[in-house]
């Protein structure tokens, strides 16, 4: 599934966004705090769009399996996310979305202490994504020109969990409409 507009972003999220990313929060709650979150730290409007985002495969996910969420195997919702968007934005705000469970894999094995925050659900799917990186995978991670994007973009996710702070589809839209303004297509 493509979508071809930011039009039809709103669209998902305004039909599945209030489906639960957690027991505290929704999709779109956790969507608007990683992209608050972004924007607290100065970044660059192609990755506060990526962290807006990131889990918009999840939302496809779901249209594709008649709103049942699917828990037993890795529906490899990363690289959905990316390919949903390809017809929007450029590759600057893909990657980051590609790379973010692998940023997770990369943390695990590489961040002293990492491990131990993640909540049951990141465990759980964790080892469904195939756990921390081996040495080698995490050397080749780091080396790649995407890294420190793909990072950035997983300590917000970690921490874009608030129940207390909420983040509405009117946020989304707005945040939405104003960073991709600023990111020109190509
Ligand atoms: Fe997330």
């Amino acid at each position: 599934m493509k979508l071809d507009s930011t039009v039809a972003i709103v669209d998902l999220y305004r039909r599945l966004g209030g489906e639960k990313y957690s027991e505290a929060i929704s999709q779109t709650e956790h969507a608007v705090q990683c992209a608050w979150l972004a924007e607290k730290e100065g970044a660059a409007s192609h990755l506060v769009l990526a962290a807006l985002l990131h889990d918009i495969g999840h939302l496809v996910d779901l249209e594709m399996h008649d709103g049942r969420i699917v828990l037993d195997h890795d529906t490899r919702h990363e690289a959905t996310g990316g390919n949903c968007l390809s017809g929007i934005y450029p590759a600057r705000v893909r990657n980051p979305i590609v790379l973010h469970v692998e940023a997770k894999r990369w943390l695990c094995a590489r961040r002293d202490g990492y491990m131990d925050g993640l909540s049951p659900a990141s465990v759980h799917s964790l080892g469904l994504q195939g756990g921390p990186m081996s040495g080698p995978e995490a050397d080749r991670f780091e080396s790649m020109p995407g890294f420190a994007d793909a990072i950035a973009l997983r300590l917000w996710d970690d921490l874009g969990k608030d129940g207390t702070r909420g983040g509405d589809i009117d946020d989304l839209e707005n945040l939405l409409l104003r960073h991709s303004a600023a990111v020109t297509t190509g």
